[in-house]
């Protein structure tokens, strides 16, 4: 390369935030590899002169008339659930999820449903006009006055949402966008973290509500776009099984509202339906008791959902034994492993452990922990669990079972669904019975898996 030619794109470090004036395996500050992206070289303006720059007011935070902001109802039950009462205007998100699970389906069905009453965009470049144009008629959403724009080039974009001004717009994906300041291809980091701030920006600037689709690569993580978390206002994960009919929405992080809380549809012929009653979706209705399998009730959000933990257990053939955890974290299996064997005396160390959530949903609280085990032990010995029997808590190294919150509403939900038996931590014992269900209250771990004999 010249030295001639002044570079119109620096690279710099994700991790130390060096900055390297050609792309390099290795950072030339942390030494990180595989760290550099490219990033416009910004030209010094003098207004970013600090010297310039007059100081601004202050005002003390108790004369700030604090107000709830106004929600945009999306128009889809479901979704205004997980982002907290609607969207907000100004408001950035960003859908994440698998390619195929419905973020395109969802989000033409809330702007169809928002086009009544508010000027909406969707643009899309990965779709044809005709494309989307089909799937709205299957959604019942053919003559909704919903603008469309096929483009992915942002500067293109970015003036047609500035002339227009809609009050929601949705880019499906930011994958596919590109600016022509940058030379690397769309979807690459620096593409899509300068495509996204230039949208932000705009957006927070005319208070354009904007949806920005994302996809997800097979780690979990969005395609590049993990910078993208820090500059959206919310944070959507859209998961589910693609071979089942059931799809969530969950909020990871939302400046105007609640986390956790999750939107639960059922993907049908005429698109995404909401449910409103969700917590028996995730059992599989075994016709007999069968070995490995344990209903956890499992926290989400303001309500509570039951979900079967299924595991396998079975002798090893290789070196090392498999630990594979589907829906569940793979690196707390083997810590929970060895916890069962130091406390309870169940020894894995010669078999492969699989273990699943079933229905495609992602459990991240903690409380998994004793239902998990339980199905391991449940496997092992090839002897289902008690009839009936649901099962939450988490376990500590030293062998204790912890208290999971909201303990009286996960047994609530549980007797509501006909279930008769619950083991679960000491601390959620409930200080009034709850009707119809069998309350076996445990310290240990060990106590645990003893009371299944
Ligand atoms: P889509 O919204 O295109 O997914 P994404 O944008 O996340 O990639 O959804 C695609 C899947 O949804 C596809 O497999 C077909 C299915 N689908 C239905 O089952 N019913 C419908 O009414 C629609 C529109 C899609
Ligand atoms: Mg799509």
């Amino acid at each position: 390369m010249s030295r001639a030619v002044k570079p119109r794109s620096v690279y710099a470090c994700t991790e130390c935030g060096a900055t390297a004036t050609k792309w390099q395996g290795q950072c030339p500050g942390c030494g990180l590899w595989n760290t550099l992206v490219e990033s416009l070289a910004e030209a010094p303006s003098r207004s970013r002169h600090a010297g310039l720059a007059a100081p601004s007011p202050l005002t003390p935070l108790a004369r700030i008339a604090a107000k709830e902001a106004a929600r945009i109802a999306t128009g889809v039950g479901e979704l205004d659930r997980a982002l907290g009462g609607g969207f907000v205007a100004g408001q950035v998100v960003l859908l994440g999820g698998d390619p195929g699970i419905g973020k395109s389906t969802v989000l033409l069905q809330a702007l169809a449903a928002m086009s009544g009453a508010r000027s909406t965009l969707y643009v899309t470049g990965e779709e044809s006009p005709e494309q989307v144009a089909l799937r709205a008629q299957r959604l019942g959403a053919g003559t909704a006055a919903v603008s469309l724009l096929a483009e992915t080039q942002l500067e293109r974009i970015l003036a047609t949402v500035e002339r227009e001004k809609p009050e929601v717009a949705v880019v499906d994906s930011i994958q596919t966008l590109f600016s022509e300041a940058l030379a690397s291809a769309p979807g690459s980091v620096a593409q899509v973290r300068e495509c996204a701030a230039q949208l932000t920006r705009l957006a927070k600037a005319q208070g354009t509500t904007l949806v920005l689709v994302g996809h997800v690569t097979k780690e979990g993580a969005l395609a590049g776009p993990r910078v993208l978390e820090h500059i959206v206002d919310t944070v959507l994960y859209f998961e589910g099984d693609p071979n089942s009919s059931f799809r969530l929405i969950r909020a990871f992080k939302n400046r105007f509202g609640p986390v956790n809380e999750i939107g639960v549809f059922a993907m049908t012929e005429r698109g995404l339906r909401g449910v409103a009653n969700p917590s028996a979706l995730f059992l599989s209705h075994h016709r007999e008791a069968v070995p490995g399998s344990c209903i956890m009730v499992t926290n989400e959000g303001t309500r509570p959902l039951l979900v079967e933990i299924q595991a396998l257990v079975d002798d090893a053939h290789g070196q090392m034994p498999r630990r594979l955890a589907v829906g569940l974290e793979q690196n707390r299996l083997a810590m929970l492993l060895a916890a069962l064997h130091r406390h309870a005396g169940v020894a894995c160390y010669d078999q492969d452990v699989f273990v699943n959530a079933v229905g495609g949903v992602r459990i991240a609280e903690p409380a998994a922990d004793l239902p998990v085990l339980l199905a391991i032990v449940s496997s092992l010995r090839g002897k289902p669990l008690p009839a009936k029997l649901v099962a939450f808590g988490e376990v500590g190294l030293a062998g204790e079972v912890r208290p999971a919150p909201r303990g009286q509403e996960r047994l609530r939900e549980a007797a509501k669904l006909g279930f008769t038996r619950a083991l679960i931590p000491k601390a959620n014992a409930p200080r009034h019975p709850v009707e119809g269900l069998e309350v076996a209250a445990v310290e240990r771990l060990a106590d645990a898996v003893a009371s299944l004999r």
